[in-house]
């Protein structure tokens, strides 16, 4: 779509929103072409889901189907999830093993490498045909700590580029050196805009949160960055939850002696967030499926090295505390539908918490409890949708 069809008022104030961003059908079909199929890199799948030679995992960017395969080379590709012949979907479980990947329509049938092996009644294609033309399509992928990154752009910058000053926070959340092992998922899907669910920052936590006075448990003094990229990273002592007030507060107990308690929280532009809060590991890869609905993929994750008993004690954690489920994360999905609601109510809406009347410089920190850090990616934001201020 040219940008003259696109037609956004975006208002003067650094700080303010236009609210139609957050519903409009044209704004989320040029929101797919140029921020998630654009110069944008996504995390699509940890190491540790997909440990041995032929497992592979299914996923989408955007609304674009990816499968990630693990070869028997040892590299890690990721691939279009739609055959180069008529674009059936090749794979369409979460996660699995095979040997060679074979389209169930006409039966093509592809190395895990993705060359096309052979096409049953092949001597009856065009005399052109050639099956080197005829692959699975490979997304640019790279890695980090085991986090496998793709992009479907050939503009976007070098990985090491856009992960440019979350290394440190992203090595502590993925348990130090990426050795991880996959506990499970789990999925949701929140009837809320992509960038709603994105917005979430750290002004509410104390605010909308009544399971930290529940557990009578308070986070730590902490740091809130935001990367020139639009990334926000976070850092938090968290404290010990007080005796006495459950019977039982083994749910909140630290017992991974092998970090200090802290919350570490990295916050991918345009959606992923990787988390380490207590002794929970948590990648939660998000994608739109509408302008009013977003998916969440919480996958858990413990450490190589855990004992049976640290391992145990990181399930209970997982689930009981974050997750669309959890103590800690419930309230943030039913507000992140109000706010969606909210966003029909026509005009604009305003970071305030931080935000002192000019631009933030990025990269900057910003007080733990603001929400300014996150116009650094509307910004971002505005300038790739080609959105002028009036
Ligand atoms: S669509 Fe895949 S083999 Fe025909
Ligand atoms: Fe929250």
């Amino acid at each position: 779509m040219a940008d003259s069809e696109l037609s956004v008022r975006w208002p003067a104030a650094y700080n303010t929103l236009p609210k139609d961003v957050f519903y409009r059908r044209d704004v989320y079909d040029a929101e797919l072409a140029r921020i998630f199929y654009g110069p944008e890199w996504h995390p699509v799948a940890h190491r540790s889901e997909i440990p041995n030679k032929g497992d592979f995992k299914t996923l989408q960017i955007g609304e674009a189907p990816v499968l990630i395969v693990h070869g028997d080379d040892g590299k890690v590709r990721v691939f279009y999830n739609s055959c180069p012949h008529r674009g059936t979907q090749l794979q369409i479980c979460a996660r699995g093993h095979t040997k060679e990947i074979e389209c169930p329509y006409h039966r093509w049938l592809f190395s895990l490498k993705g060359d096309l092996l052979g096409a049953p009644g092949i001597a009856e294609f065009s005399a052109n045909f050639k099956k080197e033309d005829f692959g699975l399509r490979e997304l640019r992928s790279g890695e980090f700590c085991g986090l496998i990154f793709a992009t479907c752009s050939d503009a976007a910058p070098e990985l090491t580029e856009f992960l440019k000053g979350t290394e440190d926070y992203l090595g502590k959340a993925l348990g130090g050196d990426g050795r991880l092992t996959l506990i499970g998922y789990q999925k949701t899907i929140y009837g809320t805009n992509w960038k709603e669910y994105g917005d979430n920052e750290g002004y509410h936590p104390p605010l909308l949160h009544r399971a930290f006075r529940l557990l009578k448990w308070q986070g730590g003094k902490g740091s809130n960055g935001v990367t020139e990229h639009g990334h926000k990273v976070m850092e938090a002592e968290v404290q010990r939850p007080q005796p006495g007030f459950l019977d039982d507060h083994s749910l909140v107990e630290f017992r991974d002696t092998s970090t200090p308690p802290r919350s570490v929280i990295v916050s991918f532009w345009p959606m992923t967030t990787i988390v380490k809060h207590m002794d929970v590991i948590n990648v939660r890869y998000a994608f739109p499926l509408s302008p009013d609905e977003t998916e969440v993929h919480y996958a858990y994750f413990a450490h190589q090295d855990d004992s049976p008993e640290l391992y145990e004690h990181r399930v209970r954690q997982a689930s009981n505390l974050l997750g669309p489920s959890g103590f800690i994360s419930l309230e943030d999905g039913a507000v992140f539908s109000r706010v969606h609601g909210g966003s029909r109510g026509l005009g604009t809406v305003a970071f305030q918490k931080g935000y002192a009347d000019k631009p933030l410089e990025a990269p900057c920190f910003v007080a733990q409890n603001d929400e300014a850090s996150n116009l650094v990616r509307w910004e971002h934001y505005r300038k790739s949708m080609g959105f002028a201020r009036d």
